[in-house]
């Protein structure tokens, strides 16, 4: 079976890109790459020109995952083999490529509505112009395991697993059923790619509808050290913890929450492990932390009045 091989960009959409740019380059520590005023704002995290596209929308949400593929041949197989199963893919033309700052585009929507697009050959930057960081004392951990993950909170679950499976290719990490808050009962199922990332993408089922599609997108960097440095960045800039510091039981992640500008969280972390499917053994988990990521009121929640 074709599959992708790592999650190499994603595309949000955000209502205010000057308030995304301030938090993106001073608490996540990304670099700005190519800008379009009013339009849309690349963000860096490596040598790659682009890895988290931001276009002017009013969703604040979501809007697509970029799946890489290591050469051209690999993506017309993957496409040839998802129109083969029923899937719409189409080509996108060079200036939908462009933006996204890749050779060629081709895209599909999920059950879900969530775009995934599918490229090979994204664009380096210049050697000159090497990735910096204002704010990180390592690196992002990007390379072949690509960006980073998101986890959606589809309206259809079981249509949405079948398509990570079955059009995606991805292979399941695990599952954890675990308590969100007390009497929330929250299943996550994770799924990686080729290139062996715990999870690119993970289905979180609520009990309840989400406000948005995703729950959250994740970034690693190298240096655990950075995690600490950057919760302290989001406490000086009041940006909202949604989970404190805390340590996932699959995939080893040491990590917390914080509420990005548009209203879902990022997820900032390290330590995440690499699965090596020839001995990897699929497990379901009991809890959602092994310890920490304690859960803060929402931003928006009425302060409890004195008593
Ligand atoms: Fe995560």
């Amino acid at each position: 079976m074709q599959s992708v091989s790592t999650l190499g960009y994603m595309v949000l959409g955000v209502s205010d890109l000057t308030a995304w740019e301030e938090f993106a380059v001073n608490v996540l520590g990304l670099q700005v790459g190519a800008r379009v005023p009013g339009e849309s704002l690349g963000l860096r995290m490596d040598d790659y020109e682009q890895r988290i596209l931001l276009l002017q929308s009013d969703l604040d949400d979501f809007l697509a995952a970029g799946w890489e593929f290591e050469s051209n041949a690999a993506l017309n197989a993957f496409v040839d083999q998802a129109r083969a199963r029923g899937v719409e893919v189409i080509e996108e033309n060079e200036q939908a490529a462009a933006q996204r700052r890749v050779a060629r585009l081709f895209v599909c929507q999920d059950p879900d509505g969530i775009r995934h697009e599918f490229y090979s050959t994204a664009y380096r930057a210049h050697t000159r112009d090497a990735f910096r960081s204002s704010a990180l004392r390592g690196a992002f951990s990007t390379g072949r395991l690509g960006a980073g993950h998101f986890v959606t909170v589809p309206r259809q679950s079981a249509q949405a697993k079948a398509f990570c499976e079955n059009i995606l290719g991805l292979q399941l990490s695990d599952t954890i059923t675990g308590d969100a808050a007390p009497g929330v009962k929250l299943e996550v199922t994770f799924f990686h790619a080729r290139s062996g990332r715990h999870h690119s993408m993970a289905i979180a089922e609520a009990p309840f509808p989400a406000p948005k599609r995703i729950h959250h997108i994740m970034v690693e960097c190298t240096d655990p050290n950075d995690v600490g440095m950057a919760y302290d960045r989001c406490k000086r800039a009041c940006v909202p913890i949604l989970m404190e510091l805390g340590h996932h039981p699959n995939d080893q992640m040491f990590s917390f929450y914080m509420v990005a500008p548009s209203g879902f969280a990022i997820e900032f972390g390290a330590g995440g492990i690499v699965v090596d499917d020839s001995t990897w053994e699929v497990k379901r988990y009991t809890e959602l932390s092994d310890w920490g990521h304690a859960m803060n009121p929402p931003p928006h929640a009425p302060a409890q009045p004195a008593r």
